[in-house]
């Protein structure tokens, strides 16, 4: 009942010979490496995906205590891409052919005790590999490496191999039961099972449920499922004997969204009066159902506002230990205020998945692939796929869905009845879904799930269910939108970034009139790198609402302002009339979850906008058009008519957008009827225009900004010439500890100027250092993008003080303390 980590200590070499599995081999020359490892850093954007495209080889020593006689020792591999095989002491013990699943070894007769035992795996990760994804082209890189935890279970020989924890619902949360599938092995008569609960957050100790729960002959008549029988009482049987276990629980606090409450499931193996065994599984009581009208949590509607996450990082590709998977999250459910994630295209660590459950973050998780279905051999490695991904994930409470089909592949119906198949066996409380880029399309899942990119800027935000699915009567929901319909850059010029948000609002904004579509999922959370055949020729693909370090595009306020928690206000122009083409402003929005901002030009208050004034209508907060540059300064600065004021106001707001040249047929009419009626001529426009909107030769206008909240003012935005470049260094942990592996800090990089203000074209270089007992993770030398950019700073074994220092050649250095405990 003892978890060993084997992270550290590894060699590593992008040479795998069958040298390196003979047991005497020197591997003194080889790379000293840690886990979670890639094959191969890379650099930022344009490389080549050959570059980790290898066979390489890792190899590690491990002293097997004598204690361990006897025991089970069962040896875990999180997540290897793409193909391993692990010997052990020269012999082959195991392989595995999926890069997003884990994979057991029971090594328990392969270690020689008390002595030095050597690991050797051989991983592949070449793109040829007849397994899912590869087969065509992908439209992300798939990496290399062994890039999640290694560890050894140490166990009894008669074991827990799984438990599988369902729950029974009542109205209210009352009369709440556990069902679990305990799956024991090696049993033999006398043990018995013990199951206790109790809730995660408190500190509240173990309550026995019911009585001892009798795992031999005896419990027979409880067990449902019995895959093996005990045919004599003392002989143990070493095939997994499972058990369905139903507990009351009574009243418990349900799992939600806005309080994801988790409970501890402990389940013990007892043999005279010993615990031999124990599993501890958190789960939570929730109702997740789709329904033909959309989603419901625990009765309630919930439309789901997601967006796509791939798991991989500047760099190091994959390999992230579990700080930074949970970041992501964090950063999904905190700073973007989604209520869902969906995993594309793969199962991810578990350490997000652990966070979602905590964050309740609703996840859509799916098998690996992307668009290509193989031959039948590839086929039958994509339904273990599917399998592992059901036994391995189906406790966490944040899980809603399993995506059964290779994302956007053709129909093939004999192939998806398996799939499907194999994940009802495993979960019968889940639903299937299955990601298709076709309408129409067979629906063997249970809910139509459709990657939606009908939005083209100028129409409607996403189809109507009806124009899509095949059934009506089973539910719907968007796996995707947006992506490569608008790929954004964060230096691309105001008015796309600008465009690129108000994409992500439109499709929001219909998907939430939607009354039958469950919800949807936009494309994506951050940029990626990613084939040749995809991308803007750099590696990357500039889809997310986000960077790669996870520095948000305007298009991440989009959904931030959905959130109360925090207060947002963003405006999407940095009020420099030279941006634009013949200086006209474009369209410029305000992006809040205040009740309302107050716009000042030069000190002087000109409106106050409200979220009404929105042209959004099913969106609780929404971009507002800043569509007034004057207020009432015409009426009371120029002692004009409130009708001759409205009039010229409406000109000059117009002209501020398109110019003067462009003014639309009504703008010529009002022009007339002031020359008309006030004589006001073309030097007294030119001048007011001049004075209220601002022109090229003008001199530049200081704006402010106040978002109000409950009458208060909640926060401050500036838009004003800049005089000085500062860099904002925004760190996610400063106090960094080594638990099972090194940790890694994030470091958003942002430079801005004295209000704070990203400087959205600073593409220059800024100089890294470190000091103490930490490692960079890529170049010291690295240009911010758009004004944004970043690093990682990662721990060495060691604990002490250290320092990064961020310098530019403009602006004054930056000193992060970190403390590694
Ligand atoms: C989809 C695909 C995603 C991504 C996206 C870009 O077709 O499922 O993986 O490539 O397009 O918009």
């Amino acid at each position: 009942m003892e978890r060993v980590y084997l992270n550290d200590d590894w060699k590593f070499t992008e040479e795998f010979s069958e040298k390196l599995i003979e047991k005497t081999y020197d591997d003194s020359g080889l790379l000293d490496v840690r886990l979670p490892h890639t094959c191969k850093e890379v650099p930022l954007h344009y490389f080549d995906e050959k570059e980790y495209q290898m066979v390489s080889g890792y190899r590690r020593v491990i002293h097997a205590p004598k204690k361990w006689k006897e025991k089970t020792l069962l040896l875990t591999f999180e997540g290897v891409a793409h193909d391993s095989r692990v010997y052990i002491n020269g012999e082959l013990v195991g392989e595995h052919h999926c890069g997003y699943t884990a994979f057991t070894v029971d090594i328990s007769d392969k270690l020689i005790l008390g002595e030095s035992n050597v690991i050797t795996v051989r991983v592949d990760s070449n793109e040829s590999l007849n397994i899912p994804p590869f087969g065509f082209v992908i439209d992300y890189m798939t990496f290399g490496g062994i890039y999640r935890d290694v560890y050894i279970d140490v166990k009894n020989a008669i074991y827990i191999d799984d438990v599988f924890v369902m729950t029974k619902l009542a109205k209210a949360g009352a009369n709440s039961a556990t069902v679990s599938e305990v799956a024991v092995r090696g049993l033999k008569a006398g043990v018995s099972i013990r199951q206790s609960v109790r809730k995660k957050s408190a500190d509240e100790e173990f309550q026995v449920l019911d009585e001892d729960y009798p795992a031999d002959m005896n419990g027979a008549e409880k067990a449902e499922k019995a895959d093996c029988e005990i045919s004599n009482e003392n002989a143990a049987c070493d095939k997994t004997r499972t058990y369905t276990i139903t507990h009351n629980t009574g009243k418990v606090d349900l799992w939600d969204v806005d309080n994801p409450v988790l409970y501890e499931l402990k389940t013990e193996l007892i043999y005279r009066g010993k615990v031999i065994d124990e599993k501890i599984i958190t789960f939570g009581y929730r109702k997740a159902v789709f329904h033909e009208d959309g989603f419901y949590l625990n009765g309630k509607k919930l439309k789901i506002r997601g967006l796509n996450r791939h798991q991989s990082y500047p760099y190091v590709g994959y390999a992230m230990p579990e700080s930074m998977q949970k970041m992501d999250a964090d950063i999904l459910k905190n700073e973007l205020g989604l209520n869902a994630v969906r995993t594309s295209h793969y199962p991810q660590s578990h350490h997000f998945i652990d966070r979602c459950d905590e964050l309740g973050l609703l996840v859509f998780t799916e098998l690996p692939g992307w668009q290509h279905i193989g031959d039948e051999a590839w086929k039958l490695q994509a339904i273990e796929n599917v399998k592992d991904m059901v036994k391995q994930y189906r406790n966490h409470a944040s899980i809603i869905l399993w995506g059964v089909r290779i994302n956007e592949s053709v129909d093939d119906d004999e192939f998806y009845e398996r799939t499907n198949a194999a994940a009802r066996a495993l979960d019968p409380t889940r639903p299937t879904g299955g990601v298709r880029c076709y309408k129409n399309s067979n629906l063997l899942e249970d809910v139509y799930t459709y990657n939606d990119f009908l939005h083209n800027g100028k129409n409607k935000g996403c189809d109507k269910k009806t124009a899509v699915t095949s059934d009506m009567s089973k539910p719907y929901l968007i796996s995707e939108y947006n992506g490569h319909m608008y790929p954004t850059k964060p230096f691309d010029w105001e008015e796309h970034r600008a465009e690129h948000a108000i994409r992500h609002a439109n499709v929001l904004d219909e998907v939430a009139a939607q009354e039958d579509i469950a919800g949807s999922f936009g494309w994506c959370m951050f940029d990626y790198n990613t084939h040749k055949d995809f991308g803007s020729g750099d590696r990357i693909c500039y889809h997310g609402v986000m960077d790669m370090f996870r520095n948000p595009k305007l298009a991440a306020a989009v959904y931030a302002i959905q959130q109360e928690e925090k207060p947002v206000l963003e405006i999407s122009s940095s009020m420099d009339i030279g941006e634009h083409p013949g200086c006209n402003r474009g369209d410029i929005y305000i992006l809040t979850n205040a009740d309302s901002v107050k716009m000042y030009k030069n000190d002087k208050f000109i409106k106050e906008f409200f979220a009404e004034d929105t042209k959004y209508e099913n969106l609780k907060h929404a971009p507002i058009l800043l569509d007034d540059y004057i207020g009432d300064a015409l009426e009371i600065g120029e002692n004009m008519s409130h009708r001759q004021a409205e009039d010229l106001k409406q000109i000059l707001n117009e002209a501020a957008r398109v110019g003067i040249n462009s003014l639309p047929r009504t703008m010529y009419l009002k022009a007339m009827r002031l020359v008309a009626r006030y004589h006001m001529n073309m030097t007294d426009a030119v001048e007011l225009y001049n004075r209220y909107i601002g022109d090229w030769g003008g001199s530049s206008t200081v704006y402010r900004f106040d978002a109000i909240k409950d009458g208060e003012v909640v926060k401050t935005v500036y838009r004003q010439p800049m005089k000085k470049v500062y860099i904002k260094a925004d760190v996610d942990h400063t106090e960094l500890s080594e638990k099972n592996t090194y940790d890694v800090a994030a470091v958003r990089i942002t430079a801005t100027d004295e209000y704070g203000n990203t400087l959205s074209f600073f593409n220059d270089p800024i100089c890294l250092s470190v000091e103490g007992p930490v490692e960079l993770i890529g170049p010291d030398i690295v240009c911010l993008s758009g004004g944004m950019g970043g690093t990682y700073i990662r721990t060495t074994g060691k604990t002490g003080k250290a320092e990064l220092t961020i310098s530019s050649a403009q602006a004054e250095a930056v000193t992060i303390d970190i403390t590694i405990i």
